[in-house]
This record gives structure tokens, C-alpha cells and sequence, in this order.
């Protein structure tokens, strides 16, 4: 559905397309502007600028809404699995029992990686951030699947690639942990769930097979199910970017890798933590923290809070923060970590400065406190977070190619030099 928009520039009148999605968000079309204007729009960070049509996930920031193709994240969360969910992210529909079943054997047929790529992870220090053995190591394993380089967005190859690249995610990210910790690799066992064979491969060893209880498979479940799309975040847009080119699903999906790293983005679930161990052991009261995070010429941050988008609350982070809870009740355990979160969070309702930013916790400042308690060690959380963002990676990767979306290649208002001449090095 489309109304129109008139602006006004230079002494000219431009009339621009307004569209209408779903929600009834609306966007002013500006794919013309510059040939009509001679003008661009500048909008650094893309905080008002939409880069696509996408009908896989809706967020709306201000009522705290998050829906995968529909569907509340609250309904998914308490009732489907994270293969489910991802069938639905891929393909818009949640499978019925035969497709759920056909797409379970694929992602367990797809789970063991090829044995010289296991040789590959001899080769990085063990000292080596995970993060980066998993961007690596997923270009490296088109190199052994070279047919899916040439993959588009539809048809049995797809299936096949998505299913290898979501399956093997797992087995590299477990790997990583595995040789980073001098432990032997554990082999995919295809008779366990998708969240059982992660843990499998992680925790087991030779003489033991590690057996995790259903509290902990539903808070692995749960945990990536809750990070499995979130619109054009900045490691999906990254993506989007990289995919646009025609790069490989493989090479697109490192991308979002590197993006999501940073402590910003999906890096901050870790940081969370380490914030929370620093306010433990420091024994200094929350102000001190929180004069910090307000003060203006201080570069630190309350970790886990505020969001580009949520100007009210983060569904995710009120579904963690009722599970984290239950989880640790029920693995008869407590979290000193988990007092102070509480704690900070109540101080921060109190406190005009983050009330005025709309600044509350988002999905990572819980989830740090569940990975915890399944036992995942702090380096290996921001890779957590992509095993549970793949699905909508590649589904954005998908939907890309299927709109035929152009190379993405932004424009920049120039604020250097103006033409001047060559100085030749003697009289510099
Ligand atoms: C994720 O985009 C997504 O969907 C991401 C994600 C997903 O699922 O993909 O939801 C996952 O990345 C969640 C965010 C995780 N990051 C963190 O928890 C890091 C801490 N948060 C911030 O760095 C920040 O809030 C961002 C990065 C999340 C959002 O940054 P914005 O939108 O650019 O906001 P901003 O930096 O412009 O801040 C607005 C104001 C500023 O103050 P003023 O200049 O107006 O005085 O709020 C302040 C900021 O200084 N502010 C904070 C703060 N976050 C923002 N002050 C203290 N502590 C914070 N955490």
C-alpha cells in the first residue's frame, strides 16, 4: 500500500513514495532521490534508513514485540524446538512432522566435518579467540564442500547447504572448544537432539559420555531459540552486504561471524558477565558503576543494556530472566551474578538517566547467567550466539538473492581536500 511524501529542496518540489508494510510501518522510498535530486540522504549507523523488504522477522521497538514470520516469540519459546524454529526462519512455515523429521536427519547426516579439517584446528594457538576458529574455519569448510559456492537460494542444494552450514556450525564451534582445550574431539552422535549432540561434543570424553539433563537441553534449547533472527542487526546486515555481491553463503555467514564479535553487538553477552564478575570482586556499591556508565566523558557502559530498536523492553530478556531462575531452582544451584543482576536492573528502573534513554536490558544481559548455568565456558558465549543467529543468516541470505537485491554499495558526503597537486618529496 502506498501514500506519497512531497519534499521540498532548492526551490523544487519532489514527490516520493510512501510504503506501508504489514505493521503498518512506513517507509519514504528513496531509490530515486539522487537521480531526481541530485541529492543523497546521510544517516551514519542507519538508525532511520530500512535496507530492505523482509518478511522473516518483525520487531517493534517501542511495544517490545519480536515475531519470527508471525509467530510471538513467547509462543515459540515455550513450545518449539530450535530445529523448528529455524525450518520456520528458512522457509515460512513450521514443519509438519515429516518435513521436522526429513530436516532433523539432514542436519545430523550434515553434523561430522571432514577429517582434515580437524587437522586445521592443530594449527591455531590455543590461545586462539573461538570467534575467529569459527570464521575461519567456516570458509575452510567450503573448501571441502566445494559445491556449495555455487549455491543459489532455492531448490534441494539449498536445503542440503543450509542443513550442512547449520549442522556443522555446531561440530566446528565444539571443536574449537575441544582443541583450545587440548581434549580429543568427540564424534556427532546422530541419535541424540540438536542441542544433546552440542553438548555431546563439548562435554563428553573418551571413557564418559556426557548426559545432560532436560533442564539443561530445554535452557540450550531455549537460549538459541531466543537468538535465532532479529531483523537487520548489524551481523545480518553484514551479511546482506557481503551476500550482496553473489559472495558464497559460506563467506557471507564468516562475515556475520566477525560482526557479531564485536562487544557492542554479540560479543556483549560475555561482557555482561565480565562486568558482573568486576562489580563481585571489586565490592564497590552499584552508584559506582552506574556514575560511570552516566558520566559523559567516561567511555564505559553498562553491558547487556539499552537497544538501537527496543525503546521499552527486550522480550527476549524478560523470557531469560524468568528461565534463568527456574534453571537454577531446578539444577539446585544459585549465581552470585544473578543477585547483582537483579540488583542493577531494579537500580537502573530508578534512574532517570536510563529511564530517559530507554535504556533496559536486552537479550544478553541475561543469557550470560544461562550459559553458566548449562556450563559453557565465557569464551565460547558470543559463539553461542551464532550458532543461535544462523538460521537467520542464511534466511536473509536467502530472501536477498530471491529479491535479486542490488550490490549493496552506500554513497558518503566528501569533507577532504579539494583538488591540489603532487609535491615532490624534497619540498615537503
Ligand atoms: C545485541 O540490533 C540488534 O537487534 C542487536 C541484537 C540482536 O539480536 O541482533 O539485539 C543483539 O547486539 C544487543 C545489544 C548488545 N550490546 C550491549 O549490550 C552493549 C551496551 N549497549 C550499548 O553499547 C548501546 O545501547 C547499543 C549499542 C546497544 C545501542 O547503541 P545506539 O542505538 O547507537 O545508542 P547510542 O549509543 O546512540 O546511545 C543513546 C544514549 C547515549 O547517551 P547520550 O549521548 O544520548 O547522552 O544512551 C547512552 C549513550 O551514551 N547509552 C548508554 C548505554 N547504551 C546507550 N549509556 C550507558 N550504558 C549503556 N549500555
Amino acid at each position: 500500500m502506498t501514500n506519497s511524501a512531497t519534499l521540498s529542496l532548492n526551490g523544487e518540489e519532489y514527490t516520493l513514495d510512501v510504503i506501508t508494510g504489514t505493521e503498518n510501518e512506513q517507509c519514504i522510498d528513496i531509490q530515486q532521490l539522487r537521480n531526481q535530486t541530485g541529492c543523497i540522504t546521510m544517516d551514519p549507523g542507519f538508525g532511520n534508513t530500512g535496507s530492505c523488504y523482509s518478511s522473516i522477522t518483525y520487531v517493534d521497538g517501542k511495544n517490545g514485540v519480536l515475531r519470527y514470520r508471525g509467530y510471538p516469540i513467547e509462543e515459540l519459546a515455550e513450545n518449539a524446538s530450535f530445529v523448528e524454529v529455524a525450518y520456520l526462519i528458512l522457509y515460512g512455515e513450521l514443519p509438519n512432522q515429516k518435513q521436522l523429521c526429513i530436516f532433523s536427519r539432514s542436519l545430523e547426516e550434515h553434523a561430522p566435518i571432514h577429517t582434515n579439517l580437524e587437522h586445521h584446528f592443530s594449527g591455531f594457538p590455543k590461545s586462539a579467540p573461538p570467534m575467529a576458529i569459527l570464521s575461519a574455519m567456516l570458509n575452510l569448510v567450503a573448501c571441502f564442500h566445494p559445491e556449495v559456492l555455487d549455491v543459489t537460494s532455492e531448490g534441494p542444494e539449498f536445503d542440503r547447504t543450509a542443513a550442512l552450514l547449520l549442522s556443522k556450525v555446531r561440530t566446528i564451534s565444539a571443536f574449537a572448544y575441544r582443541s583450545a582445550t587440548g581434549k580429543p574431539f568427540n564424534q556427532p552422535n546422530p541419535f541424540l537432539s540438536y542441542c544433546n549432540n552440542f553438548l555431546h561434543l563439548m562435554f563428553s570424553d573418551p571413557y564418559r559420555e556426557y548426559v545432560p539433563s532436560k533442564t539443561i537441553e530445554k535452557a540450550l534449547n531455549l537460549f538459541l531459540v531466543l537468538h535465532a533472527d532479529h531483523e537487520q542487526n548489524c551481523s545480518t546486515s553484514t551479511v546482506r552486504v557481503v551476500g550482496s555481491s553473489r559472495a558464497n553463503l559460506f563467506s557471507s555467514v564468516a562475515a556475520g561471524v566477525c560482526a557479531l564479535w564485536g562487544p557492542l553487538h554479540g560479543g556483549a553477552n560475555a561482557a555482561v558477565i565480565a562486568m558482573l564478575e568486576d562489580i563481585k570482586a571489586s565490592g564497590k556499591p552499584l552508584k559506582h558503576y552506574l556514575d560511570m556508565a552516566k558520566d559523559k566523558d567516561n567511555p564505559y557502559r553498562l553491558m547487556g543494556f539499552g537497544h538501537r530498536v527496543y525503546k521499552n523492553f527486550d522480550p527476549r530478556s524478560r523470557i531469560l530472566k524468568r528461565h534463568v531462575d527456574e534453571v537454577l531452582k531446578e539444577l539446585n544451584t544459585s549465581d552470585p551474578l544473578l543477585e547483582i543482576a537483579l540488583e542493577l536492573e531494579q537500580e537502573t528502573l530508578k534512574d532517570d538517566y536510563f529511564i530517559s534513554r530507554n535504556l533496559y536490558p536486552n537479550v544478553d544481559f541475561y543469557s550470560g547467567i544461562l550459559l553458566r548455568a548449562i556450563g559453557i565456558p565465557l569464551n565460547m558465549y558470543t559463539v553461542m550466539f551464532a550458532i543461535g543467529r544462523m538460521p537467520g543468516w542464511i534466511a536473509n541470505w536467502k530472501e536477498l538473492l530471491e529479491h535479486n537485491q542490488r550490490i549493496s554499495r552506500p554513497r558518503q558526503i566528501y569533507t577532504g581536500h579539494s583538488i591540489r597537486s603532487f609535491v615532490p618529496i624534497e619540498k615537503r
